[in-house]
């Protein structure tokens, strides 16, 4: 009985150590929406003194603490949801230390608002992993936007910056920062009827349950992690749209990818084939029910095949199945997907065809059971 008792009590205490180095869970980080503020005696008008004044975070360079409907001159600036936000100027920054579990794969989402800089970028890194977001084109019309990036941890507390490297005449030109989330990524498997790892994106960054918008997955270098796991977006500085069910329609699921930059971006996805051998690469192609109205073609590339896959979108939702084959020439094969055409919402804003429901599979098997018939 004793015995038990004292296994009760290492138990317990196992739990509360193992509670005590918990890594941070998914959602909205400790004070990620900025709505505790500093007090009144760390700030100076809008700028914030302090270095440690924004609980749960640390400030360095010209950055302010914006409330809802706060003006600049002339021009408000709207915060949405949380009404409250930080401005990062020239060369400032906001950082948090999280707990994490090493070696495991995470993705942050924040949104973010340009101001009055032209050519506004955000540098988002965790130790040495970095991505420069170019965060020039809006792609929602309220002007906020919902961006992600990823990261493996390789220790088990990093410390998380979001760094303005700009340097404008207007100290205070730079872009505004809403909510800061992050999610664990389960490294994506590709299965026995899918050659494709994440083909129906159900496996992606954070979406804000309160951000109409979306969540847009920047383009990265090859070998860095994707908040899309499976997926790499190739560009010069253009994003692709992860979207979600509750606030937009996609065909099957609950999340789909909207190619909102033209030719401009591209969806990538490397395979390893066998050279010689078939494969049939099968996708969904429709429309978000986002107003995106025009007839869209998708653009998809494997090997030496291209099928353009025409959608006439009405803009209220709705997708078609398209189906190509192709014959590997490489022990690699990269996976394409792009929208031909720029297409615009009535309110001017980026949209374009929704794409899901990928799958690659070796048609060897069949060729081979009917060459024994
Ligand atoms: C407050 O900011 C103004 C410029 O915006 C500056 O002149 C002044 O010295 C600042 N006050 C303090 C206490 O830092
Ligand atoms: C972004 O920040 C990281 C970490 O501070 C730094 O190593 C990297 O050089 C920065 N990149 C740019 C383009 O400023
Ligand atoms: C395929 O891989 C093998 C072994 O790694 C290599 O020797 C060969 O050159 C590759 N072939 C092609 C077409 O890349």
């Amino acid at each position: 009985m004793a015995k038990g008792t004292r296994c009760m009590a290492l138990l317990l205490l196992v739990g509360l150590a193992a509670r005590a180095v918990s890594a941070v869970p998914d959602g909205l980080l400790p004070n990620g929406n900025f709505k505790d503020g500093p007090g009144k005696s760390q700030l100076n008008g809008t700028i914030v003194m302090g270095s440690h004044s924004i609980p749960f975070w640390e400030v360095s360079g010209f950055v302010e603490y914006i409330g809802s409907g706060q003006k600049q001159g002339e021009m408000i600036l709207p915060v949405p949801e949380g009404a409250c936000a930080v401005r990062l100027g020239n060369d400032a920054s906001i950082r948090q230390k999280l707990s994490v579990t090493r070696r495991t794969f995470y993705s942050i989402t924040f949104s973010a608002a340009r101001t009055c800089a032209q050519a506004e970028k955000l540098n988002v890194s965790v130790a040495s992993d970095s991505g420069l977001l170019p965060i020039q084109t809006v792609y929602a019309s309220i002007g906020w936007d919902s961006y992600s990036w990823a990261f493996k941890a390789m220790h088990s507390v990093v410390s998380l910056a979001i760094h303005n490297p700009g340097v404008e005449d207007d100290p205070a030109c730079g872009p505004m920062i809403d909510s800061v989330a992050i999610k664990t990524l389960k490294p994506p498997q590709h299965t026995k009827s899918n050659m494709l790892k994440n083909g129906d994106f159900e496996e992606g960054p954070h979406v804000f349950p309160d951000s109409p918008w979306g969540v847009l997955v920047p383009p990265m270098d090859e070998d860095a992690t994707s908040p899309l796991p499976g997926w790499t977006i190739m560009s010069q500085s253009k994003a692709v749209k992860y979207i979600d069910s509750p606030h937009f329609v996609v065909p099957q699921g609950s999340y789909a990818v909207e190619l909102v930059a033209g030719r401009e971006a591209a969806l990538v996805q490397e395979v390893i084939t066998v050279p010689g051998r078939s494969y049939r690469l099968f996708f969904s192609v429709g429309d978000a029910g986002d107003g995106c109205k025009d007839g869209m073609v998708v653009d998809a590339y494997a090997a030496r095949e291209n099928l353009q896959m025409r959608y006439e979108s009405l803009g209220v939702g709705g997708h078609r199945r398209a189906e190509v084959g192709f014959v590997a020439v490489g022990n690699r094969t990269r996976v394409v997907f792009q929208s031909l055409n720029y297409h615009m919402k009535p309110d001017g804003t980026l949209c374009g065809p929704v794409l899901d429901d990928v799958s690659l599979v070796s048609v060897r098997k069949r060729v081979a059971r009917r060459l024994f018939m």
